[in-house]
């Protein structure tokens, strides 16, 4: 291992010496703005723009072939190799809101933060380089390292198109070069998860090759589609949630579990359909179009019409049997790559219509039976997720929350514009700026993982009330984890920590490109000094235990790779120029990895 390292350390410095040589110093350095304070913004756009669609410097990298060919398995049960991809998509209605160039002094300031931002990310990618090169993970508090995700580098190939889009142009091609060596013929674990699996490597490759359109990520992004398609080799062609390796290899066939949460089938749509249109190849996009179409078929007959419950039985093909509905963790991404396939592939055929379909399904049934007006302090007009469990005696709504559903504001905002519909689009701002809410209610500035509030009295449960201290009091009673130190309006935080995560940045961004409303824009600043301030370490930045503690109480020695994948890119996207990663041009993956969309 040391002896490797070592070379590939030596390489990796000529190959960036090389890059440094040929290159322009513009390229060579790490990006500088081309623009001073000064100057007009305009400048600064049409250069950024020149700057980031440059591709014309990749150098040459070949591809090592891993050392398993998951293309040469030989199926017992071969998927089917229909449908075939629909046809490109003719038009698309407008996503992003007609910005204007900021004022002179504007602009000045929103440059600062985001070379801010890019500060964070350097320490953490440089600490990463320095301590955990081609580890999945950084422990940013001890500088060791830790390999969950099968040990393929999972934070680097998760970074790539992050430091593509902060202009780390050197960075990038030192990490291409090193994605290039990956063996996917090999598993630090004996199986795989598929969902892992699939958002950060398959979707950051993806992603990263419809970036810098470099051949060596379409290559890897292959062998890893191919791995995963491996996991559809099964009698019922639904995927196994976990890949055993070795059996995967035989081509006897796998075993589908018999319980899996919901997400887990649910988040391969776009991946597969994004592999798919990039290499003609359509047989993931068939694959997968299976195991919607039995989502598609069964979306009327659960306890819930409209949604499926969070965990369902692939190898029974049951989606129905269960009992509680969440937008939440364990069936999050399910729902949020609805909409987003109906934005990559349209609706023009029968194999892509239904997208469409479910989409607008489950945002009306999550409206009616999920989302409810808290009862606060100041009364404000926000929105929050909760939890549906529906018994014997009917559906009841439990004001429980968790930071994994604050994507659901900014998915609403964006169904809102894929189907002309301003109730989504509204309902998605209250959303979204629910979670702001949360996060400013909390000493830290930063919400809980998980917490309850209490829900405004009335038929409807997006109805609003005044602030009634008897009735919080009663329901606070209610709540053995109740603490009076606790801000007013919530009645626990269950679960006090925060690991890093990015969700409700997310939707503060796609709301503030939706909209254009530069409200958003000071709420991103503002979280974002709360989170660097709070989880910052010696090495990179940590998940802290208490939101609610001053300074956020004990760090924990980790680093999620969605860090720099998601939380970073999605603060920096807020101050950085709005035709970067323009929601017009990008359809992001559940890991905030941009697929390109097609055009004719
Ligand atoms: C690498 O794999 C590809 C695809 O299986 C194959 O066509 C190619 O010949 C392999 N290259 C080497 C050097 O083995
Ligand atoms: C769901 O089923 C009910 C009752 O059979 C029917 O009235 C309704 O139209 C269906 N909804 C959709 C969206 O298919
Ligand atoms: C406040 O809540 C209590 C308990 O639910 C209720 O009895 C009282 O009428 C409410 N007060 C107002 C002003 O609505």
């Amino acid at each position: 291992m040391a002896r490797l390292r070592t070379r590939h350390i030596a390489l990796c410095a000529i190959i960036v010496l090389g890059i440094f040589f040929f290159l322009p110093r513009e390229y060579a350095s790490s990006y500088r703005p081309h623009f001073s304070y000064g100057t007009s913004h305009r400048t600064g756009t049409f250069a950024l723009a020149r700057y980031m669609n440059d591709r014309s410097h990749s150098p040459a990298i070949a591809a090592k072939n891993s050392s398993f060919d998951w293309s040469s398995v030989r199926f017992t049960h071969p998927p089917p190799l229909e449908p075939t991809l629909p046809p490109p998509v003719a038009r698309r209605p407008r996503i992003q809101y007609h910005f204007e160039p900021d004022h002179a002094n504007i602009a000045a300031i929103q440059e600062r933060r985001r070379l801010e931002v890019k500060r964070v990310f350097q320490k953490s990618w440089a600490s990463y380089r320095a301590k955990a090169w081609m580890k999945d993970a950084l422990k940013p508090i001890s500088g060791e390292y830790v390999d969950q995700f099968s040990g393929w580098a999972a934070t680097l190939v998760d970074s790539l198109d992050t430091l593509w889009m902060m202009g780390m142009r050197d960075e990038f091609y030192e990490a291409v070069e090193a994605v290039a060596t990956i063996d996917f013929g090999k598993s630090t674990a004996a199986t795989v998860n598929t969902f892992e699996t699939c958002i950060r490597y398959l979707g950051g490759l993806i992603a990263a090759y419809d970036l810098s359109g470099h051949a060596v990520l379409l290559q890897k992004a292959v062998e890893v589609g191919d791995l995963l398609y491996a996991g559809f080799n099964t009698e019922n062609g639904m995927p196994v949630d976990f890949i055993h390796f070795e059996t995967a290899k035989e081509g006897t066939g796998l075993q589908v579990e018999s319980q899996v949460v919901s997400a887990s089938p649910g988040t391969i749509t776009l991946e597969f359909s994004r592999l798919s249109q990039l290499t003609g190849n359509s047989k993931y996009y068939a694959a997968v179009s299976q195991v919607m179409d039995l989502f598609y078929q069964n979306q009327n007959a659960t306890r819930l019409p409209g949604m499926w419950p969070m965990t369902v039985s692939m190898s029974k093909k049951d989606v129905v049997f269960g009992y509680q509905f969440t937008i939440g963790g364990n069936a999050d991404s399910l729902y949020e790559y609805l909409p987003k396939a109906h934005a990559l592939l349209g609706s023009a055929d029968a194999s892509s219509v239904k997208y469409e379909i479910m989409s607008r399904f489950f945002m009306d049934t999550a409206m009616e039976s999920l989302f409810f007006r808290p009862m606060i302090p100041g009364n404000e007009d926000i929105l929050i997720s909760g939890n549906c469990d529906v018994l014997q005696d009917g559906a009841h709504l439990d004001p429980e929350s968790e930071h994994l559903s604050c994507f659901i504001g900014g998915l609403f905002a964006l169904g809102g514009r894929l189907f002309s519909n301003d109730e989504y689009l509204d309902v998605g701002a209250k959303l979204a700026r629910g979670c702001a809410y949360a996060y400013k209610s909390f000493p830290t500035g930063i919400m809980p993982e998980r917490y309850n509030m209490v829900i405004c009295p009335g038929e409807n449960h997006r109805q609003g009330c005044s602030w009634n201290e008897t009735a919080f009091a009663a329901e606070a009673a209610n709540r053995p984890e109740y603490k009076e130190e606790l801000p007013k309006g919530f009645t626990t935080a269950k679960d006090p920590r925060y690991i890093l995560r990015p969700e409700a940045i997310e939707s503060i961004f796609i709301l503030w490109r939706i909209t254009g409303d530069a409200s958003y824009r000071e709420t991103a600043w503002e979280m974002f000094q709360a989170v660097a301030k709070a989880t910052d370490t010696k090495y990179a930045n940590a998940a802290i235990m208490d939101v609610n503690a001053a300074g956020g109480g004990a760090k924990e020695d980790y680093m999620e790779s969605f860090w720099m994948a998601e939380t970073l890119k999605y603060f920096y996207l807020c101050f950085a120029d709005t035709d970067l990663i323009s929601l017009d041009d990008f359809v992001l993956n559940t890991e905030a990895h941009p697929f390109r969309l097609s055009k004719i």
